[in-house]
């Protein structure tokens, strides 16, 4: 039986008929609920075998001679025996392009973040070495690897022409494939399709924001669409914050996953010693569904992939939306006034607070004169951060390090800083003035580093940093590097950027520093493990955040997505919807508010001060907890809902929104998929619209197997447009 159900679940990662000749060895990591099965034979390559629910070392031989045909080596090369795609392409000195690796070493071993297990391999005649990283994340079902090229050469340059991190072979089905796209403002657009024989590609080429046009996050089915809680679901995601590539390439008997940066216009040279580690690759496998997945990928991401994922977030009031370039100390002492008596503990100055020769009145100059306007701060930053103390919170601060306006002093002294190409016309974004800084250079680095160290050695009271970054790489061209490494910009670009986050991070560990590019244009752990958390989308019209968060959620958790209320119109789609529902959706990821208080009325004051309250109470369920998705906005046009639960199912929040209305139209019970059903819960209504008129679900105790098996029934508390509730549910 116990067979039968390993074999039906032997989703992922066939085998080799000839495995296990005298010299194979057979590697097994295993966290508590997955294992990863790796075959080596000395002297020769290394094949996947498995990927998928946990099994013991004593399984593994009666799995080989039943799976065949089946050819997962962990690292195809290019050159010999071979066709197809592959991992790994190079030129060597003396411009012969083949690779024939055999293996050498293998090594298993523990290091901080879980266990390792480490094949080097090294070419049979040219110099040319390969080691291939395999982790398991301590604590998580997320499993990783990535590989380390070197030129061991005495002279001369071995060019990197492919270098994908991974090439995961799973098994052939009928495979789904869900995909996450968008642009400005519609960030993660969730689509899902099957996978057709040939190739389904994800890749980014922006240069610096690369989660505008596709999210490095996707997972596979491995038989059937996959739903939230049961199907088995195989999730990868690419740990780099520059340019990707991962394609699925598929026929009728096999299905593989190559992921890496995107070599496109990118060949890398090394230099004889010198060696190129390509970035992780995270995966995770499920039988719990896409849920499953995206669980599997919070839990890694809050403690491996985002800093200080253990600590629960403040409630902040940023000023862009409110006020805009419009800044001074006035209206800065009104705003953090204001939010402190709604309950808020931070206050976030946005852009609009620089430049001495050009104060930043618009987006058409400023950006790099990092110092204040006196004109509208007289008082400086210190000025800010008095009154913060003052209110009872905490100030934080905009920035955008890696940007200049050519209308800036800082352009004015060092234009050769500038991504630029010789001969041609500097293309200029956001405001007609907008440069790239070229942090290849490292004059550049230290430049960067020193706005944030500046700001926080002057400014020991700034508590929050939000780091923006509003362009791509526009110009194709560094004056730094010579000739032969201009095709390294896009991967020399952020290695450079790393080096800087590194610093800032040593030397201010505490400081909570948000990942912001023009919203969401940043949303992946290629940068998050130096940040807190990820501005989403600039779009926070509440009824378009629904989707987007409902994107997001499917590989960052609640946790890093900032999600802020703001004004009726919106400011981006002109929708109009109630303060409540625009709080219910914010309360679902890192609640703040984006909006001038001065102008709210008196009511929705009133009932922004208790949903603070409220959120105060679930906020470590949200921010800390187990999401479950429960009714998609997309299969269901009326009715979204999700749920967190803490880790023993003892507290947990439920979210519904009414999103369209028809007269009669049936209104699904929300199965709460997240909850004990051996439990009894009390409902609580967090966010009643009068605050002695909660709904009807308020104060009800219902057991965890109607909750689960039957579903709350919300179509009383959802019966009108733009509805919505959140409810606390507590164990007894
Ligand atoms: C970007 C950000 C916004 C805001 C503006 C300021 O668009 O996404 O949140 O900070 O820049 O110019």
């Amino acid at each position: 039986m116990k067979k039968l159900f390993l074999m039906s679940t032997m989703c992922l990662l066939g085998t080799l008929g000839n495995v296990l000749r005298a010299q194979n060895r057979t590697h097994v990591l295993s966290s508590d609920r997955t294992s990863l099965v790796v075959t080596t034979n000395d002297g020769g390559t290394a094949y996947y075998q498995y990927f998928g629910p946990k099994i013991k070392e004593s399984d593994i031989r009666g799995f080989f001679g039943v799976q065949s045909n089946y050819t997962g080596n962990t690292l195809p090369l290019f050159g010999m025996y071979s066709s197809g795609e592959k991992a790994l392409a190079v030129e060597t000195p003396d411009g012969h392009m083949s690779l024939d690796l055999g293996m050498q070493n293998l090594e298993r071993t523990d290091d901080e973040k879980g266990e390792l297990l480490i094949l080097t391999f090294k070419d049979r005649v040219y110099p040319v070495t390969v080691k291939q990283y395999f982790r398991r994340y301590k604590d998580t079902e997320v499993f990783s690897t990535w590989t380390e090229i070197t030129n061991q050469a005495k002279k001369g340059n071995v060019k990197l022409l492919t270098f994908a991190s991974a090439c995961v072979p799973l098994t052939r089905g009928d495979n789904y494939l869900t995909q996450f796209h968008g642009g400005w403002g519609c960030e993660g657009r969730m689509s899902e399709e099957r996978i057709p024989n040939g190739q389904s590609v994800i890749a980014d080429k922006a240069g610096l924001r690369n989660a505008f046009g596709a999210n490095a996050g996707f997972m596979i089915s491995v038989n059937g669409k996959p739903s939230e809680n049961s199907s088995e679901v195989f999730g990868g995601n690419l740990l780099w914050s520059g340019n990707y590539k991962t394609k699925i390439i598929a026929d009728n008997n096999s299905l593989s996953v190559i992921s890496g940066i995107n070599e496109e216009t990118s060949t890398l040279t090394l230099k004889a010693g010198e060696t190129f580690r390509t970035p992780e690759f995270a995966m995770a496998f499920s039988q719990e569904g896409k849920g499953g997945v995206s669980r599997a990928f919070h839990r890694w991401g809050r403690k491996y992939g985002l800093a200080h994922g253990d600590k629960p977030r403040d409630i902040l009031l940023n000023s862009w939306e409110g006020v805009y370039f419009n800044v001074n100390q006035e209206v800065m002492d009104q705003m953090m006034a204001d939010i402190a008596s709604l309950g808020g503990e931070l206050f976030v100055m946005d852009d609009g607070w620089f430049g001495d020769k050009y104060p930043r009145d618009n987006d058409h100059t400023s950006l790099g004169d990092w110092m204040v306007c006196k004109k509208k701060l007289p008082l400086g930053i210190e000025g800010l951060t008095e009154a913060a103390r003052k209110h009872g919170i905490k100030f934080g601060i905009w920035i955008e390090p890696e940007m200049v306006n050519t209308k800036s002093e800082l352009y004015e002294k060092h234009p050769e800083w500038v991504l630029s190409q010789p001969n041609r016309p500097l293309i200029q974004g956001r405001g007609g003035t907008q440069a790239v800084l070229d942090l290849c250079n490292p004059k550049v680095q230290d430049y960067v580093f020193s706005i944030t160290d500046n700001l926080l050695t002057e400014n020991p009271d700034i508590a929050y940093i939000k780091w923006d970054c509003n362009a791509d790489i526009m110009n194709y061209g560094s004056t730094y590097l010579p000739a032969n490494e201009q095709s390294e910009i896009y991967i020399r670009y952020h290695q450079g950027l790393h080096k800087v986050l590194d610093r800032i991070r040593r030397k201010y560990p505490d400081v909570v520093i948000q990942l912001c590019a023009s919203g969401g244009g940043r949303m992946g752990y290629g940068l998050l493990p130096w940040f807190d958390e990820f501005w989403t989308s600039d779009n926070t019209d509440a009824y378009q955040r629904i989707f987007i968060q409902w994107g997001a959620s499917h590989f960052y958790p609640a946790i890093a997505q900032a999600s802020h209320v703001s004004a009726s119109p919106n400011h981006q789609t002109g929708r109009e919807v109630p303060i409540k529902f625009r709080f219910d959706v914010a309360m679902s990821g890192r609640l703040g508010m984006e909006i001038q208080p001065k102008n709210m009325s008196a009511e929705e004051k009133e009932f922004s001060g208790r949903a603070i309250a409220a959120y105060k109470k679930i906020r470590d369920v949200v921010q800390l907890g187990d999401q479950y998705r429960l009714i998609s906005p997309y299969d269901n046009g009326s009715v979204a809902a999700l749920m967190y639960a803490d880790e023993n199912k003892g507290h947990a929040v439920v979210f519904a929104y009414r999103m369209d209305y028809l007269h009669n139209q049936s209104v699904p019970k929300v199965r709460l998929d997240g909850i004990d059903v051996d439990k009894n819960y009390r409902i609580k209504d967090l966010t009643p619209r009068n605050a002695d008129r909660p709904c009807n679900l308020d104060g009800k105790v219902v057991s965890g197997r109607i909750l689960k098996y039957a579903g709350l029934n919300v179509s009383h508390a959802l019966g009108r447009p733009w509805t919505s509730v959140a409810l606390e549910l507590t164990a007894e």
